[in-house]
């Protein structure tokens, strides 16, 4: 019998093995004639935090890890703030490969890589999903059924929200997409202070 801790790995690369494979993805050929990678996830396999962010971006499909450019630096720099070592999380996407030009992902890319983020969440069970940006919030939000919610990100971000999920209560919190901190220090400020909502979830 596999270990819990053995069981979710596999469960977690079996999810790797089907992005990379994906052909019938939007974004599949883009990845092969630019000959870069999917960004599946990293961190903590038991984390009670995970974090969401958009799609990857030229640093991260490079390499296949996410936050690993400018944003990443500003989220490592969150993280930090409130002394939650980014190992202990789990940082992940909605759209598993980067979109031409960094452009914002449509919906039918949200629509083919949703499912993967919906299972990475069965297995990890989080606490806690933060959701990095507006199309992450629309997304989470709206699959906890708190769409009444959503607004602009400039209302909910910072706020904590209940759901029920699968594995039992857990809570959503809206975050500003570190990118928008990158060179907006006010954004920053309001970012730090809402990541001071996570520290009770350490
Ligand atoms: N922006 C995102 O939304 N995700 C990343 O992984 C990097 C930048």
């Amino acid at each position: 019998m596999l270990s819990e801790q053995d069981n979710r790995t596999e469960l977690l690369k079996q999810i790797k093995d089907e992005v990379v494979a994906f052909k019938d993805s939007p974004l599949y050929e883009n990845r092969v004639k630019n000959g870069v990678f999917p960004v599946i996830g990293e961190g903590s396999h038991f984390a009670k935090i995970v974090f969401v962010g958009e799609a990857p971006g030229r640093n991260e499909a490079k390499t296949g890890r996410p936050f690993c450019g400018a944003a990443g630096k500003i989220l490592d720099e969150l993280l930090a703030s409130i002394g939650l070592p980014r190992a202990d999380v789990y940082i992940t996407n909605i759209v598993k490969d980067r979109p031409p030009m960094n452009r914002d992902p449509l919906p039918e890319e949200i629509d083919a890589y949703g499912p993967f983020l919906d299972r990475q969440f069965e297995i990890i069970k989080p606490q806690v999903i933060a959701a990095l940006g507006r199309f992450s919030m629309g997304y989470i939000m709206q699959k906890f059924g708190l769409q009444a919610q959503l607004g602009p990100i400039s209302q909910p971000h910072g706020k904590m929200f209940d759901a029920v999920a699968t594995w039992g209560k857990i809570k959503i919190v809206a975050l500003y997409h570190p990118a928008a901190a990158i060179y907006d220090n006010k954004k920053k400020d309001i970012l730090k202070k809402d990541f001071e909502i996570l520290k009770q979830f350490k």
